[in-house]
């Protein structure tokens, strides 16, 4: 069994691009591991605000993620031991975890703990980086694209059933401001990999994103019919 192949799908895409449906729902059909990278920049940036950490100051960052234990259950994530899958969907931990996310010292202290997430027999990651910097060797590449115009619409749907009433042109200006911070940082910025596949969703249903990538997983062999279909 320890010898046997693990299968590593790479999402990456801006906010609201789809890809955590998307990831979640593929890992399921698969049987995959499953790893949300941007839940633990959340999760990170939740204790910062919680603790009132200066999270501009190098020191104090690495010194709260030293003493900081980060963990995921059957799709909760947990801060020590609180589940706080709730709370790091809030808007204004977003906004901290893409600052957080810029700095390469924390960067570099959860690249280990992102690929140990890679187990038989495979994995499905989301996130920024997954194709370019956490796992170059994935046997399949997705990026994930939408307008802006489509991203706000999709949030403001979700806000509307929340409850939450706001204003759609914030919401894509908030969603131009994210996309600016995340692309043009100085380390692993949002890039399409070399070897990945752009979709654009404006047009596509969940349903119909996720049967176009169980395609593309069938034809490369990423579900392990076909081990070395790919280049
Ligand atoms: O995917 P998300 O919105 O939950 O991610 C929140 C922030 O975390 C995102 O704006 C940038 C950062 N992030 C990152 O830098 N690298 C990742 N692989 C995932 C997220």
């Amino acid at each position: 069994m320890n010898n046997e192949k693990i299968y590593i799908i790479a999402i990456d895409g801006p906010a609201g691009s789809g890809k955590g449906t998307v990831a979640k729902e593929i890992s399921k059909k698969l049987h995959y591991h499953y790893l949300d990278s941007g839940a633990i920049y959340r999760i990170i940036a939740l204790a910062c605000l919680k603790q009132d950490i200066n999270f501009k100051d190098n020191q104090e960052l690495i010194k709260l993620l030293q003493k900081t234990y980060i963990s995921f259950k059957q799709g909760d994530s947990f801060l020590d031991k609180q589940n706080v899958s709730n709370e790091i969907r809030d808007e204004q931990v977003g906004k901290v975890a893409s600052q957080i996310a810029q700095n390469i010292n924390l960067r570099n202290s959860i690249l280990n703990y992102q690929r140990n997430f890679a187990k038989f027999p495979g994995l499905v990651a989301e996130g920024r980086d997954m194709a370019t910097v956490v796992f170059p060797q994935a046997h399949l590449k997705i990026y994930l694209d939408a307008s802006v115009a489509e991203r706000a619409k999709r949030r403001y749907k979700q806000l509307i059933l929340k409850g939450i009433n706001v204003n759609i042109g914030t919401l894509a200006s908030e969603i131009i401001a994210r996309d600016k911070q995340d692309m043009e940082r100085e380390h692993s910025p949002l890039a399409v990999d070399k070897d990945s596949i752009v979709l654009n969703t404006d047009n596509l249903s969940i349903e119909q994103t996720v049967n176009k990538i169980l395609d593309y997983i069938n034809t490369t062999g990423a579900d392990g019919t076909k081990p070395s279909a790919k280049k």
